[in-house]
């Protein structure tokens, strides 16, 4: 049973390039990996630039199995918000996807879960998948805390947006202790992450895409795409090079 559901479920590959890149080196980039681009079957896969390459990205990948999406977004459709971008705007550009609560804005702008529980439903209203980071900090994780810090940070969002909607989204689970460090979390504390959020959904989990992020790379994706509660992944750095970005999409197509 768990097999059949876990099939109907597709995996994904996320490019986070946060506050990296430029014109010229995103042309190359974006270049390299539609040069080395294989279809694959079983993976969706998408890259999420600054929102200043949203229309360079898009017109590169416009045509190609690559999505695009956003890296944050205000939760209000328009108004006097200076420096933001809303999430019609990013619909504007056709971006499928948007990342929320991602840990560095959390720590970064102070971003609460009642906050980023707004900008998830805005997201939706505008027709955009959200991708809902949530992680424990290293603390956190020592204190035996990291389960109830992820399940109340999923549960702000549940409260605000409904059960059903966060079912339909996409989670990322990243703990803040492995993003940019090198330190993957063990398949075995992924694994037990992974399992919790789902179970969190009853039925519903059984159809939720949940990715990890926190160090992936080309050398260490396989062994986590294993898992079966592993459904791919949300990557910083190993996005900004074409070839580890290529063999970490083929990694998740062969899964499984
Ligand atoms: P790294 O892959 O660089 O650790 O970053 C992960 C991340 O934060 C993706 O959103």
């Amino acid at each position: 049973m768990a097999s059949e559901s876990t099939a109907q479920r597709r995996r994904l590959v996320v490019g986070n390039w946060k506050m990296y890149g430029s014109r010229q080196e995103n042309t190359f980039l974006l270049a390299d990996i539609l040069a080395g681009w294989e279809p694959l079957a079983e993976v969706d896969v998408a890259i999420c630039p600054s929102f200043i390459y949203l229309p360079q990205v898009a017109e590169a990948l416009q045509g190609s199995a690559i999505a695009w999406g956003g890296q944050s977004l205000n939760p209000d459709d328009s108004g006097a918000f200076t420096g933001e971008v809303s999430g019609p705007m990013l619909a504007d550009v056709n971006s499928r996807y948007v990342i929320v609560g991602h840990n560095e804005r959390r720590r970064l702008r102070a971003e609460t879960d009642q906050f980023v529980a707004l900008q998830f439903v805005a997201a939706q209203r505008a027709g955009l998948i959200p991708i809902l980071c949530v992680g424990e900090s290293a603390e956190d994780r020592a204190a035996g805390n990291a389960l109830a810090f992820i399940t109340a940070q999923i549960s702000a969002v549940i409260n605000l947006a409904g059960i059903d909607a966060v079912a339909r989204a996409v989670l990322a689970y990243e703990p803040i202790w492995a993003v940019g460090t090198g330190k993957t979390a063990t398949p075995e504390q992924a694994a037990e992450v992974h399992a919790h959020i789902r179970q969190l959904f009853g039925e519903r989990g059984e159809q939720l895409t949940i990715v990890y992020g926190g160090s992936v790379k080309a050398n260490n994706a396989a062994q986590l795409f294993a898992l079966a509660d592993i459904d791919g992944a949300l990557l910083g750095g190993a996005s900004l090079n074409a070839e580890e970005f290529l063999a970490i999409c083929r990694h998740a197509n062969t899964a499984g």
